[in-house]
């Protein structure tokens, strides 16, 4: 998740372009640019860092240019640094380029622009529509022109906002999956990824839709549909403030992110698989070499990523037949583990820079053994140290309860477990094409769970005052019940236990009593029969059900108090739907008893110590 801004009018625009940058900054922070055309010469400055070193740059430079376009970025192709920021420009140096998204055919486009005779200077995959553009302009197309082009040869999501020095005084912008927002005022106008950057100068915004493209001048907004139609449409009035833009107005960005998780799993799977075909790509970041003539693999991480690792365990020992063992990284690496030349240890981090996980990682290379890394974060610590990464792309998660990188994290193991098994000869192609059609239809899925969120609030108002809480489940409804505990005891400080359904006669049923709120995880499946007997144990002690079940699961309606229910068409990744009730019953739990849900006492994001 990158921020775009261009600001379009009369007087000078980079002052602009740089304040609605730091607004944007909560979008994405390893690398900044902006672009500056100043009657027909065009200015692009770039930096490694933060807005402030942009600024810093630019200190004193006279910068009269009155068009200008800037970016906040946030890796997804490319590590962070000045010559992978944007703007990014076209061979002449007379067209610059930002953008937001991920461009699934770069490479192939590259290639074909290579061999055209143009020269790339990035290792992103946003650097093709620059070229794209320069190529339709050469052969005589206007700006808007060729930036239609371009959007009909990339696939994938892209918000872009292009000038160019034979166009003074126009901004062009165009979208497909990725947002963009358009700031209509007097005598200046503005598109930016979000209205944060704009409503402090005008309330007046357009959105647009997808493949629309826009042009931008001082006096001026024109909207064309993907065949170059005109498009009439008024500005809505913007009543947000600015906190309430940032969280796209979401009360918290917990919700945000939880709501954020379809686009996050559809980023993460974009370019790697598609519906209907054999096969998953990584690309280089993660070496076929890697991976060949593992004998086994060992998970590392803490938290959710370490839930995510017990999921991906399933996933992988089931689809691959590989024998894989899940460790606390902090445990794994005071243990004097056995490990070998055939195992990979495969650490899991959002941040990318958990001391423990980290530290693990360390381990397993200075005994000779191969690593690789799941992480959220670009170029982090971890995925720096790691022989191979494989990169959600949930964007930045603000919330310190993480939500949309965990389902990123389950995507992306399900997506190796795919791979592993083609390559091990363990799953046939017809199952993989199952499989992959499954994580193909899983942000569409997820989309239906979210829509029943006023349910979950409902019930969280209902167990709101609970003092404990216990959350079953067996198989990867086990990983989930942890997960769902731990969500609830750190946004709202409820004492919560996640068991493994077949434990509870072992000892935890003891606790139960009517004050006891029970959380099954109990969708359709191999264990579903087992689950149902497990809640008749809790009922007959008197203990309060809530079950996450299957759509179209009636009988369960008279095994349990309360029922969530969510689809269940997506084979191992239902684990991924039956999370979202989960995570909302946490946060409506912590809204209703009035805690800090982004902020929970005594947490840090990212745990950097021992
Ligand atoms: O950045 P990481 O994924 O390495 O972080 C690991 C844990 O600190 C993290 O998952 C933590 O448990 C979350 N606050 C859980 O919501």
């Amino acid at each position: 998740m990158c921020g775009i801004i261009g600001c379009v009018g009369r007087t000078p625009a980079a002052a602009i372009v740089l304040d609605g940058l730091q607004a944007l900054e909560y979008r994405g922070y390893d690398s900044a640019g902006l672009a500056v055309l100043d009657g027909d010469k065009l200015l692009v400055e770039r930096v490694s860092g933060r807005i402030a070193d942009l600024r810093a740059r630019l200190a004193g430079r006279r910068l009269p240019g009155t068009t200008a376009i800037g970016h906040t970025r946030w890796a997804t192709h490319g590590m962070p640094s000045e010559a992978n920021a944007h703007p990014h420009a076209d061979c002449a140096g007379r067209v610059a380029v930002v953008h937001n998204g991920i461009i699934e055919n770069h490479r192939a486009l590259r290639r074909a622009l290579e061999a055209d005779g143009h020269k790339f200077s990035s290792e992103t995959d946003s650097e093709v529509l620059a070229h794209l553009v320069e190529r339709s302009l050469a052969g005589g197309a206007d700006l808007p022109s060729a930036l239609r082009r371009a959007m009909r040869e990339i696939e994938g999501s892209a918000a872009v906002a292009c000038i160019s020095a034979d166009s003074p005084g126009v901004i062009v912008a165009a979208r497909r999956g990725s947002p963009l927002a358009i700031g209509v005022s007097e005598g200046r106008q503005f598109v930016a990824s979000d209205a944060l950057p704009i409503v402090e100068h005008t309330r007046r915004v357009i959105y647009l839709e997808d493949d629309e493209l826009a042009v931008l001048a001082s006096d001026r907004v024109e909207l064309f549909d993907r065949d170059g139609l005109p498009v009439p449409r008024s500005p809505t009035v913007i009543v947000w403030n600015a906190v309430a833009i940032q969280k796209e107005g979401y009360a918290h960005f917990m919700l945000k992110e939880i709501h954020e998780q379809p686009r996050a799993i559809e980023d993460t799977l974009r370019g790697r698989v598609a519906p209907g075909l054999i096969g998953v790509e990584f690309g280089e970041e993660l070496p076929a070499g890697l991976l060949a003539g593992m004998q086994r693999m060992v998970i590392v991480g803490m938290g959710t990523s370490w839930h995510a690792g017990l999921i991906g365990r399933n996933m992988i020992e089931r689809l691959a037949r590989l024998p894989v063992q899940v460790d606390y990284a902090a445990d794994f690496r005071y243990r004097d583990p056995v490990i070998d030349e055939h195992t990979l240890v495969l650490a899991i981090s959002q941040s990318g820079e958990t001391a423990d996980t980290l530290e693990a990682v360390r381990l397993a290379k200075s005994l000779g053994v191969r690593t690789a890394v799941i992480a959220n974060v670009v170029d982090s610590s971890l995925a720096r140290e790691a022989d191979g990464v494989l990169y959600t792309r949930a964007g930045p998660e603000v919330g310190v309860a993480s939500t949309k990188a965990f389902t990123s994290q389950i995507t992306a193991l399900c997506m190796l477990a795919i791979r592993l098994g083609l390559e091990r000869g363990a799953l046939a192609k017809a199952e993989a094409v199952r499989r992959i059609n499954d994580l193909c239809a899983t942000g569409g899925e997820l989309r239906k769970v979210l829509d029943t969120g006023a349910a979950v609030e409902r019930l969280a108002g209902k167990y709101a005052q609970a003092r404990d809480f216990l959350f079953l489940g067996r198989g990867a409804g086990y990983p989930l019940a942890l997960e769902g505990a731990l969500k609830l005891k750190e946004v709202a400080y409820i004492h919560a236990e996640g068991y493994h359904a077949a434990e509870m006669k072992h000892g935890p049923i003891a606790l139960v009593d009517a004050n006891m709120p029970v959380l099954f995880l109990a969708l359709k499946g191999r264990r579903y029969e087992k689950i149902m007997s497990n809640i008749q144990e809790i009922r007959a002690r008197g203990g309060r059900v809530i079950a996450v079940a299957s759509l179209g699961d009636e009988e369960i309606v008279n095994q349990a108090d309360d029922v969530l229910y969510v689809p269940d068409e997506v084979g191992m990744m239902n684990a991924v739907l039956a999370t979202v009730p989960l995570q909302l019953l946490a946060y409506h739990v912590a809204v209703a008893r009035g805690c800090d849900v982004d902020r929970p006492r005594n947490l840090a994001k990212s745990v950097t110590v021992e």
